[in-house]
């Protein structure tokens, strides 16, 4: 099949692609946080193609996205206090809720769960999108099983082109890490992938503490039973071997000088005067949280075999920096 490469700030164009999302099809949609590949949420044989041009694993879930929170009370049994307090405040925007699945939701878009993932995407292309088609759209990040998230559209096609319908091109997503997922299916909210919306940020506006799940920043157990079947597989993961290396800067390059590795992923005010090959990506958490997908994939771009990366703070959008990294590298860590 060829991929149409569709621009959304084309009404045409924005047409084209919800007549192909209502026809079963495939299409790459841009969000804020990384570009997914969307079907029709109601339909069974359109979300079973997003599995098999993925190459995702059966057993793991989507996220289902609707135009604006009214639309997502019809699929859930039941919306609680807390997930409308947290809707308020943060939809449209980078923050997904667990739900108990409402009966006439395809099986196959939570993977068998009786839970559904639900978000409202902030980006005004989504919204557009969703609202000409007019259905709830499942989408999973729209990279190849394994990869790196897309945050531009020449990632989508780098990845997927040839195996669905079209890819609607917004350029280079604002927040840059995949939306926040929160488990509301108990009393306490459990954080289960930290994300575009901060733990600060939910604990603030919910006034209590958050509970946050230990796969969050470790790997989990062999046999452990995973809360989101996501945090089980290698993610995000270029072909070169990373090293999350924690400490100060001066302690990092010596454990490079020594090592030698092929490059190093560091901080843009990190001043380093080796003869070594270096990306950076930013300073702060947003900055690092909208470069990162796209310095993994040019660490493949460049060939290099391995590569030491500093390790970022842990605080606000830097806690789902850090999970990313942290699964990019096979949990290798270093701590000097
Ligand atoms: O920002 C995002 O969330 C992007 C954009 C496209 O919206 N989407 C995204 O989808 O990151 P995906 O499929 O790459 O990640 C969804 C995560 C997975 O880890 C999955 O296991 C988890 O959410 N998930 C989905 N449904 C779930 C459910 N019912 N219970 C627990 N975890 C679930
Ligand atoms: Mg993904």
């Amino acid at each position: 099949m060829t991929t149409l490469h569709l621009n959304a700030n084309n009404p045409d164009d924005i047409a084209r692609a919800a007549s192909l999302l209502r026809a079963g099809e495939l299409v790459a949609i841009p969000t804020e946080t990384v570009y997914g590949l969307a079907a029709n949420a109601l339909d069974p044989a359109a979300v079973a193609k997003i599995f098999a041009a993925k190459g995702r694993p059966q057993d793991n879930p989507l996220i289902v996205h609707v135009a604006e929170p009214s639309q997502a009370l019809p699929l859930v049994k039941g919306f609680p206090f807390t997930a409308q307090r947290l809707a308020d405040a943060f939809w449209p925007g980078p923050l997904t809720f667990i739900l108990q699945r409402e009966d006439h939701i395809p099986e196959i878009v939570s993977a068998g769960l009786s839970t559904l993932a639900l978000r409202v995407p902030a980006h005004p292309a989504a919204q557009v999108l969703l609202r000409a088609a007019g259905i709830p759209l499942a989408a999973p990040s729209a990279n190849r099983s394994g990869s790196p998230s897309p945050t531009l559209a020449s990632h989508v096609l780098y990845d997927l082109n040839g195996k669905i319908a079209a890819v609607l091109d917004a350029g280079s997503c604002t927040v840059g890490i995949e939306s926040t997922v929160l488990d509301l299916t108990s009393d306490t909210p459990l954080l289960l992938r930290p994300g575009g919306v901060s733990v600060e940020q939910l604990e603030k506006e919910l006034g209590r503490k958050i509970e946050i799940s230990p796969a969050v920043a470790h790997a989990l157990e062999n046999d452990a039973p995973a809360p989101s079947p996501g945090m089980k597989y290698k993610h995000y993961a270029p072909r070169a071997e990373l090293t999350l290396v924690h400490g100060p800067l001066e302690a990092f390059i010596a454990h490079a000088k020594h090592v030698k590795p092929d490059g190093l992923l560091v901080f843009d005010s990190d001043e380093i005067s080796l003869d070594m090959p270096m990306l950076h990506y930013g300073d702060c958490p947003e900055q690092q949280a909208q470069q990162l997908f796209a310095k993994l994939r040019e660490i493949d771009e460049l060939g290099w075999c391995t590569a030491f990366v500093r390790c970022p703070a842990k605080e606000g959008l830097g806690l789902g920096v850090y999970n990313r990294l942290l699964r990019a590298a096979a949990f290798r860590e270093v701590f000097l």
